[in-house]
């Protein structure tokens, strides 16, 4: 587990904000009517006007700067002018930058329009659940911890917790370790540290937690057809407890 500087960790704060700025742009442009091609060429646009570059473009071929997931995708949904957002879904906007070789990594799953009561529960649960874990990112504290939070609190909302995609240290590279898996048992794992990155991105599906890739070879979604959730921030473990990368403190 790579360790980071202060001067570094003030550089992934600084690439963390412009993802940060990213996602709220794109909530603003939010509308039935948009597609997620368009998002993706706003979110591209304003990366590239701040000095950073889009971070997902060409990492393992992924052919974008966003990753756009809609209503049963879980992840990595590839933005495409015949993905036209409508009224009632749920689309979660992941985003990361580079800058100055660091990396920021960040996303948030958003409403468009009104949605049902059920998308809204797993929305706010989701969100909760990434709060919980990130309450967690303290020096003394196991990796298990973080993952338990996610855990415990998805399934006492009586969703489940997804298996195959996983959160992530960060720094230099996207991913670095540890892998921070979305369940876990409390008092286990590696002891965190000040300096160490991790991305957090609990996904939590509404149904059963079983995944399907499609023949994209990206796209993966809810075995069930069911809704799925997904919040990420990179968050420093130091010595004045969590540092959520990129939130302005
Ligand atoms: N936040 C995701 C991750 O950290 C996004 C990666 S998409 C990829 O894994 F295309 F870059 F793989
Ligand atoms: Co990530």
């Amino acid at each position: 587990m790579v360790l980071k500087t202060r001067s570094e960790l003030a550089i992934m704060d600084h690439a963390n904000a412009i993802v940060q700025e990213t996602l709220r742009m794109l909530a603003e442009h939010l509308r039935p009517g948009i597609s997620t091609a368009e998002l993706d060429r706003l979110a591209e646009e304003f990366i590239l006007s701040k000095g950073a570059r889009p971070a997902f473009k060409g990492y393992h071929g992924y052919p974008a700067t966003l990753c756009t997931s809609v209503n049963d995708v879980i992840v990595h949904g590839i933005p495409s002018e015949r993905c036209v957002l409508r009224e009632g879904d749920i689309v979660s906007l992941d985003c990361g930058v580079v800058v100055e070789g660091f990396y920021g990594d960040g996303a948030v799953t958003l409403p468009v329009g009104q949605v049902s009561p059920n998308a809204w529960r797993l929305l706010q649960v989701t969100r909760e659940c990434l709060e919980r874990a990130v309450e967690e990112a303290r020096p003394g504290r196991r990796l298990g911890d973080v993952s338990a939070a996610i855990q415990r609190h998805a399934e006492g909302a009586g969703f489940s917790v997804v298996r195959e995609f996983v959160g992530h240290g960060i720094g230099r590279s996207l991913h670095e370790d540890p892998q921070v898996a979305n369940y876990g048992i409390p008092g286990t794992g590696p002891e965190l540290r000040p300096g160490l990155v991790l991305a957090i991105e609990p996904m939590v599906n509404e149904g059963g937690p079983g995944v399907r890739v499609d023949p994209d070879g990206w796209t993966a979604r809810t075995e069930d057809g069911k809704l799925s959730a997904h919040f990420e921030f990179s968050v420093a473990v130091t010595d004045d407890g969590p540092w959520v990368l990129g939130m302005g403190s």
